[in-house]
């Protein structure tokens, strides 16, 4: 099949990229005390070497002190975890990739299977972990005005180790996400509310800050899913008019590119259209969009978490999106987990050579 407009370049204030593809963030907690090693810097090397157009990072933390409920998730923040990272973008410039560091706090979460606690209770906005299950504490304004300087601390240090973006991780029920979610915020001030316009407020102001800090010109992105990890079906905005009022107000605190997270791409977002969410935010903000879930592969990333194994699939359906202008870039996860060749077999035809996906991939940095 023709994969030729997978292969057109994007260019985007800082962004320069030589493909559409781009590499998902995800967490590989191979970095002991919050800092990359020489293995974290090569993994991403190798796929720069091997034409990823956008490499983002695993999702990496802020500075708050109960930021992470793994010890072995990176920082964003402090001397030895950023000169890790100031050696990952080196080497990943050198080998002609791009990349940009998916910048997280994961709010209130279960703790670690290890045991291991953060040295203060998990923050979050109302002090639930679940639906009716409480945990950790409600932030104050304090740790609010605090937690946002604090991303723009992370994005203006992405921009001044080189990086070519920098990625909010707004998604998956972690901190920002809490905040959207009425089911876990249930705050009287001014960040919380009845309309998901109100409970985007913590976003906005997340979002004025980064942009504050890295000034107009560095590319910036928003990582967004409708679902929760409680809740697959979950629609954080139910129809095109919900969605307009949550999202026209982020981009216009200074989103470039909003990254929208699905487990299938292909799912409709809204009935009677077969727009995906990639495709409805496109066309409600203007904004440049990436679309994520299931592209070349037959099953779900969440179950590889239960050690399910996935096949390469076709990725006609994506191109036929692509080609009608519904998104930008195209975000792939689980394949590029596994194969750092993954986008030259694709673009070389080498289909017999890609391997899909197995949960043993998980246990190492290949
Ligand atoms: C091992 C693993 C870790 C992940 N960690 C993150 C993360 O840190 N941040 C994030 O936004 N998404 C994370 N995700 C979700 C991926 O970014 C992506 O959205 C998902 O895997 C769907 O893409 P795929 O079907 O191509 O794998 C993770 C996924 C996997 C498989």
């Amino acid at each position: 099949m023709n994969t030729e407009s997978l292969f057109q370049p994007f260019k985007l204030k800082t962004l320069n990229m030589k493909n559409r593809l781009v590499m998902a963030p995800m967490t590989r907690a191979f970095s002991p005390n919050g800092i990359p090693t020489a293995d974290v810097a090569d993994y991403y090397r190798k796929r720069a070497a091997g034409d990823v157009g956008l490499i983002l990072s695993e999702g990496t933390v802020i500075d708050r002190l109960s930021s992470a409920n793994d010890p072995s998730i990176p920082h964003f923040y402090g001397e030895k975890a950023l000169a890790g990272w100031d050696k990952v973008i080196k080497d990943v410039h050198t080998a002609g990739g791009h990349m940009g560091p998916q910048i997280w706090h994961m709010g209130i979460q279960a703790d670690h299977k290890s045991g291991w606690v953060p040295s203060v209770e998990f923050e979050g906005p109302s002090g639930f972990v679940n639906p009716g299950q409480q945990k950790g504490k409600a932030m104050t304004e304090s740790d609010i005005a605090d937690a946002i300087l604090s991303y723009g601390r992370a994005a203006a240090d992405a921009k001044r180790l080189g990086y070519d973006t920098v990625e909010i991780h707004g998604a998956h029920g972690y901190l920002i996400d809490q905040f959207f979610w009425d089911q876990l915020n249930h705050r009287t001030d001014n960040y919380g509310g009845k309309t998901i316009a109100e409970r985007s407020r913590f976003a906005v102001e997340v979002v004025k800050e980064v942009r504050r800090q890295v000034g107009n010109d560095f590319a910036v992105i928003l990582r967004l899913s409708q679902w929760k990890p409680q809740d697959y079906n979950y629609k954080l905005a139910t129809n095109p008019t919900e969605m307009d009022s949550w999202l026209n107000p982020i981009v216009d605190a200074g989103v470039d590119i909003l990254h929208c997270s699905q487990r299938r791409f292909w799912e409709p977002e809204f009935e009677g259209s077969d727009l995906n969410f990639a495709g409805w935010a496109k066309k409600i903000t203007g904004a440049a969009t990436i679309t994520v879930g299931s592209v070349g592969l037959n099953g779900v990333f969440t179950d590889a978490f239960a050690g399910e194994s996935s096949q390469p699939s076709s990725l006609e359906e994506l191109v036929r999106r692509l080609d009608r202008g519904d998104f930008d870039l195209v975000a792939v996860g689980r394949p590029l987990l596994a194969d750092p060749n993954w986008v030259q077999k694709i673009r070389d035809h080498r289909e017999d050579e890609l391997k899909g996906f197995t949960a043993a991939a998980l246990a190492e940095l290949v």
